[in-house]
């Protein structure tokens, strides 16, 4: 039976960042070993627990404190986001489905495309504090996965950017536009499932898509 737990793991990772000389590397190390004693399937459970049964958003925290956040992406079908950055480490560990990260970096005002990376379950994904990028569900089902984040996103919001996928025009970031502005791309993409999908796992999307 699996003893992975948000709890124990959010003490242990928080521990092991703290006393490491490279929190980021320590942070990759966590993530990894948890997906070593665990499968997938164990840590989905856990995280399932940890969110109310009606929860409908995508990205869901499950822990939050100064030092570490814990979320449980659940990407809906097809999805296609908006670019923005986290400003803080990151380690992504894919636990159902795939997820496929598409790499910016800034070049003067604008941004280019660098690279993009796919992960698959199992998969352990680090992005740097300085990590620009857009995720995509190239499948049309939902994709899960255990985002780990080295602060507080209750509290960093301010800090943060979302960029247009038009014209790379960087703006605050807020979920609201990050959702507005991820439903704009796929409008332009003409991804209808993904637009769909979004309406179902986030009803609050639907006005924005007559909107736009
Ligand atoms: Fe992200």
């Amino acid at each position: 039976m699996s003893d992975f737990s948000v709890d124990g793991f959010a003490a242990a990772c928080k521990d092991a960042m703290a006393s490491a000389e490279d929190a980021h590397k320590a942070m990759k190390i966590c993530v990894e070993q948890a997906m070593a004693d665990n499968t997938p399937k164990d840590v989905i459970a856990a995280l399932n627990a940890a969110v109310p049964p009606d929860a409908d958003i995508g990205e869901l925290i499950v822990h939050a404190s100064p030092e570490l956040t814990m979320l449980y992406g659940r990407i809906p079908p097809r999805f296609q986001s908006a670019i923005h950055n986290h400003t803080v480490i990151a380690c992504i560990a894919q636990l159902e489905g795939e997820e496929i990260s598409h790499i910016y970096k800034r070049d003067g005002d604008d941004l280019v495309k660098v690279g993009q990376e796919t992960a698959v379950p199992d998969d352990v994904v680090a992005l740097r504090a300085d990590a620009i990028h857009a995720i995509e569900n190239p499948n049309h089902s939902v994709g899960s996965a255990l985002h780990v984040y080295g602060g507080d996103f209750t509290t960093i919001s301010g800090q943060r950017s979302i960029w247009t996928s038009e014209d790379h025009e960087e703006r605050p970031f807020s979920f609201p536009e990050l959702l507005k502005e991820s439903v704009k791309t796929m409008k332009t993409n003409g991804n209808e499932d993904g637009l769909r999908a979004v309406v179902e796992a986030i009803p609050a999307a639907a006005p924005m898509i007559e909107a736009l």
